[in-house]
């Protein structure tokens, strides 16, 4: 197959939603689809259970299944499919927010009860922020729901999609009788048997036929067409290239579990979803086609063997073929490095690869080397534009419990920040560092893996901080700037970047110091134009 082939027949997605929306049921009956595994229950294993969220040991044990589970790739109608694995667990956000850095196009479920729900509107935000091309999937229509319009509308006015539904349920819950499907022109019985892989369905592109009083019932038929016919009447008819662009969402209905509309799904999937785009770096915009080989790296996973202290680097491949053996070149380090084993992912399997195409994702052991955002290249000096941080959520002191292993200490929080684990802060004013954090969860993994796999301990002590705010100057040498710096100096730190950032301790404090210093600009963002 020629290079051009396999870039083609790529597509990298990644999955999100509020938790228990059904990603991981999702996720599993596409894995079965593409024959990736046998049974239901196998990507399961990876959920940080609601139950064990304060205990730690659970969230290591996660930690070593999920390495399994980052990326799940499989073969359907021949397009080789990467899953990249979002955690739903909001103290994993950042996690998620960087893997989306990382995907050609997603694939959003909602739970048709639900609606829309808060994290699922922070990820859609971030996705359109990117243009990334989405995909909503209505799940747990075997369940009594809401009104399909008034989820199509919760979709426009919460998310801020243009929706245009390419299937349409036929009831709902204990009437649920199955789905018109729009795009392929047909309909899809509801057996609820969640056993039967591959569903009935009938051709019918017209529904004036009068056989679809037969076949669904005249009062549901009633309502289909009238339903559609509003439907037709209301949203954009479905456009690829504006999906593409991220300006069109296409909408799915369907029941993860009973692996109802999830074949649809996919199909339309394998046949509208992007391949592998192109990249913006700050020096230019990078193709797929291209020969040389780029790519970035957008999460790294620390080893469970404390002894070995080997990390696994996770590369998108934007350009050119990745090879074992090859040299290329780290550009913010700028030296060379060769790998001789590099793994792919398949399934739940990883394995060592000889080459990799644009779209995949390659593993690659790294003893300190990488941080999250760095470019490896051919030998082009070009730098992926950054990762952004979000600001934290939880601020703390960190302090040295235990004075004769203080090198240990610091050269395992360098590390479990390159990780991306937490944000670490230095005072301004004294050098004391504070650990920012999305949720208060990430506190314990830090205190466990510095004395598991560095020998240091820590202890915490509060800071109050409501948010951190990267400080744009715009002129730094401005008198407002000036007295900025010295009437705010207890809340100033810098970022592990030696980015300047603004602790503000309430809302009203940010809102007072906003209004005081209009030129000093406050981003909660760590990029910013
Ligand atoms: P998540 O990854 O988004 O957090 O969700 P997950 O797939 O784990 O699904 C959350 C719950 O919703 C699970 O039930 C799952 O079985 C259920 N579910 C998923 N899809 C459907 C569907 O189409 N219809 C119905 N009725 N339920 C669905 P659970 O009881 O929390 O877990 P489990 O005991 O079934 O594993």
């Amino acid at each position: 197959m020629s290079f051009q082939q396999e870039i083609l027949r790529r597509r990298t997605f990644g999955i999100i939603s509020h938790p228990d929306a059904g990603k991981t049921t999702l996720t599993e009956k596409l894995l079965l689809f593409g024959g990736a595994i046998q049974e239901a229950g196998a990507v399961k294993n990876n959920k940080i259970k609601k139950a064990a969220t304060s205990d730690f040991m659970e969230i290591e044990r996660q930690r070593g299944i999920s390495v399994a589970t980052s990326v799940l790739a499989f073969i359907y109608r021949d397009k080789k499919i990467n899953i990249l694995d979002t955690p739903g667990h909001k103290d994993f956000a950042e996690d998620t927010f960087r893997t989306l850095t990382a995907v050609d196009s997603v694939i959003v479920v909602i739970d048709v009860a639900k609606g829309v729900e808060e994290q699922t509107e922070k990820l859609v935000e971030v996705c359109r922020m990117r243009n990334i091309p989405i995909i909503v999937f209505i799940n747990k229509l075997d369940r009594e729901g809401k009104d399909a319009f008034d989820l199509l509308d919760e979709l426009e006015q919460k998310l801020g999609l243009t929706v245009s539904p390419l299937s349409y349920p036929i009831g709902m819950g204990y009437d649920f009788k199955g789905i018109y499907n729009i795009y392929e022109k047909n309909i899809n019985l509801f057996s609820g048997d969640s056993k039967k892989n591959i569903e009935e369905t009938i051709a019918f592109d017209n529904l004036e036929n009068p056989e679809l009083e037969k076949i669904i019932g005249s009062k549901a038929a009633e309502d289909l067409r009238s339903e559609l016919e509003l439907a037709n009447g209301v949203y954009p008819k479905f456009d690829i290239e504006a999906y593409l662009k991220g300006e069109q969402h296409p909408v799915f209905f369907g029941s993860a579990l009973n692996n109802f509309g999830v074949r649809e799904l996919l199909d339309c999937f394998v046949d509208i979803a992007p391949t592998p785009r192109p990249k913006m770096a700050e020096e230019r915009l990078v193709d797929a086609n291209e020969e040389d080989l780029t790519g970035f790296v957008f999460k790294i996973h620390a080893n469970m063997d404390p002894k070995h202290r080997d990390r696994l680097a996770f590369i998108k491949i934007v350009s050119g073929t990745f090879e074992r053996n090859k040299a290329y070149l780290h550009v913010r380090q700028g030296k060379k490095l060769k790998f001789s084993s590099p793994n792919a992912f398949f399934a739940e399997k990883k394995e060592i690869i000889d080459i990799s195409y644009p779209g995949d994702i390659v593993g690659l052991h790294d003893t300190g080397n990488f941080k999250i955002g760095d470019t490896l290249t051919q030998g082009e000096h070009l730098n992926y534009k950054g990762i952004p941080s979000f600001s934290p959520e939880h601020f703390r002191y960190i302090n040295n419990a235990d004075p004769m292993k203080s090198k240990q200490l610091y050269k395992g929080i360098d590390q479990l920040m390159d990780e991306g684990v937490a944000q670490l802060f230095t005072l301004e004013m004294n050098g004391r560092k504070i650990v920012g954090t999305v949720g208060a969860l990430q506190f314990e993994v830090i205190q466990y893996r510095l004395e598991h796999e560095y020998g240091a301990k820590c202890s915490y002590e509060n800071f109050p901080v409501y948010k951190a705010c990267w400080v744009d100057p715009k002129d730094p040498k401005n008198e407002e700037f000036k007295e900025f710096k010295r009437v705010k100096s207890k809340f100033l730190a810098k970022d592990k970047q030696g980015q300047l950032v603004f602790l503000a301790d309430s809302q009203f404090s940010l809102q007072m110091t906003q209004s005081k210093y209009p030129s000093v600009k406050l981003h909660f963002v760590s990029e910013f134009d």
